[in-house]
C-alpha cells in the first residue's frame, strides 16, 4: 500500500544535479538499435536532432521540461519573464501548497524555502502531478506500485515517485528517443544508487528486468510488457508532439499493460502539434480533467482515467463538457490572473504565452 512520507522529508535537490556525464557508446548503441528496427513508433525530427551525446544534460533540459520549467525558483525575474506573466511562479506555488498531498510545502515563505532547496519549476510541476494523483493510488493494496510511463524525459517523475515513496515503486520508462533513454538511466542511476537500475537492450526478456526498481526500456522493445500488470500508466507532454498514428500505438500498449481497476494520468496540449480528437480507449473511465498552472497553453488537461472492462465515454463525454464549458471558459475571460500590478513588465499573459507557444512550434518546424 503506497504509505505517505512525512513531513520532516522535504526534498532537497543536490546543486551538482545535473552534472552526469553523457555515454557516447551507449548512444550510438541505441541509436543503431532505432535504426535497425521495424517499429515505426518513431520520434519525430525534431528528437533525432535535438540530442547528441556531446550535448549536456543541462542543454537538453529545454527540450524535456521546456524553458520555463528548467528555471530555478532562485530565478523569479527570468520565470517572469520566460513566461511572460509575472505572476506565474506565485500561482503555482500557490496551487502546489493548496493540493500538496504529502505535507511537504513549507507554510508561509514557501518559494523561498523551495528555492533554498534547489526547486526548479519543474519540480513544482512534478510536485501537482503527483498530489493530483496520490488520491487516485490511495487504495492499492500492493507492496508496489507498478509504473508504466511513456515519453519520461531524463525521469523527471520517476525520480518524484521515488522520492515520494521511497522503496513502493517499480518504474519503467519507455522512450523513444536515444538521448533521452541514454540520459534517464545514468541520471536515475546517478541519482539513486541505492535502486537497481536497468537499461533493457538486447534480447532481453522481461524476467531478465522484472526485478529491477526502475527500468529504461526502448518503445520498439516494448512487446516484452507483460500484459494487465501494471498500476499507473503516465504520459506528460509528449503526446501532445506525436502524430494520432503514435498516439494510437501508444494508447493500445497502454490499455493492453494496465491492469483493469488501474489508473492512466495524461497531461499534454491540445492545441499544440496535432490537434484533433485522440482515439482514447472506451473502457477508460475518466475521473478528472482540468488544467494546472502548467498549462502554458489555452487546451492542456491534466487528465485522471481508471481502466474498467466497459465502455466507460459517458464519463468522458462528462469531463469533457465540464472542462470545455468551465476551465477554458475561465481561461478565455477576464478571471484570469493578470500580471502582477507591482511588475515594471506588465506582460499580457494570454497573447504572449501563446504566441511564444506558436513560435516555439514554428522553430521546431512542426
Ligand atoms: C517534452 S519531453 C517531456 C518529458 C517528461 N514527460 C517531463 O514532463 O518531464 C517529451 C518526451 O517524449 C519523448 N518522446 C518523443 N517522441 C517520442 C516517441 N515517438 N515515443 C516515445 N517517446 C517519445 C522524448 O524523448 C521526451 O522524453
Amino acid at each position: 500500500m503506497i504509505v505517505k512520507i512525512g513531513v520532516d522529508q522535504l526534498w532537497e535537490f543536490p546543486v551538482d544535479r545535473f552534472e552526469v556525464l553523457g555515454d557516447r557508446l551507449m548512444l550510438d548503441r541505441i541509436a543503431a538499435d532505432l535504426r535497425d528496427q521495424s517499429d515505426d513508433r518513431t520520434p519525430n525530427e525534431h528528437w533525432t536532432t535535438a540530442g547528441r551525446a556531446d550535448e549536456s544534460m543541462h542543454t537538453m533540459l529545454t527540450h524535456w521540461v521546456g524553458s520555463v520549467g528548467e528555471l530555478p525558483l532562485a530565478e523569479p525575474a527570468a520565470i517572469a519573464q520566460t513566461s511572460g506573466e509575472a505572476g506565474l511562479l506565485a500561482r503555482t506555488v500557490e496551487f502546489v501548497a493548496g493540493i500538496d498531498a504529502f505535507g511537504i510545502v513549507p507554510q508561509g515563505d514557501t518559494a523561498h524555502a523551495l528555492a533554498d532547496r534547489n526547486f526548479r519549476m519543474m519540480d513544482l510541476h512534478t510536485l501537482t502531478e503527483l498530489s493530483i494523483l496520490a488520491p487516485f493510488l490511495a487504495d492499492f493494496e500492493k507492496p508496489k506500485l507498478r509504473v508504466l510511463e511513456i515519453g519520461g524525459g531524463f525521469g523527471r517523475l520517476a525520480e518524484g515517485l521515488q522520492l515520494a515513496f521511497p522503496g513502493q515503486v517499480q518504474h519503467v520508462l519507455i522512450d523513444a528517443v536515444p538521448t533521452s533513454l541514454m540520459y534517464s538511466f545514468a541520471y536515475l542511476r546517478a541519482r539513486f544508487p541505492q535502486l537497481r537500475v536497468v537499461f533493457s537492450e538486447g534480447e532481453q526478456s522481461w524476467s531478465d528486468v522484472e526485478s529491477a526498481d526502475i527500468v529504461v526500456l526502448p518503445s520498439w522493445r516494448s512487446e516484452i510488457l507483460p500484459v494487465r500488470s501494471f498500476d499507473l500508466g503516465i504520459n506528460i507532454a509528449s503526446f501532445q508532439e506525436m502524430d494520432l498514428a503514435n498516439v494510437d500505438r501508444y494508447f493500445r500498449l497502454l490499455d493492453s499493460r494496465i491492469a483493469p481497476g488501474g489508473v492512466v494520468a495524461l497531461h499534454n496540449s491540445r492545441d499544440y502539434v496535432f490537434q484533433g480528437p485522440w482515439h482514447t480507449p472506451e473502457n477508460w473511465e475518466q475521473l478528472l480533467k482540468r488544467r494546472t498552472p502548467r498549462s502554458w497553453t489555452r487546451d492542456f488537461p491534466f487528465e485522471v482515467f481508471r481502466v474498467r472492462t466497459q465502455d466507460r465515454t459517458d464519463s468522458q463525454r462528462l469531463h469533457d463538457y465540464f472542462y470545455r464549458t468551465q476551465d477554458l471558459a475561465y481561461f478565455d475571460s477576464a478571471a484570469m490572473p493578470s500580471p502582477d500590478p507591482g511588475s515594471e513588465e506588465q506582460p499580457a499573459r494570454r497573447p504572449n504565452r501563446l504566441s511564444r507557444a506558436a513560435a516555439r512550434i514554428r522553430a521546431r518546424g512542426l
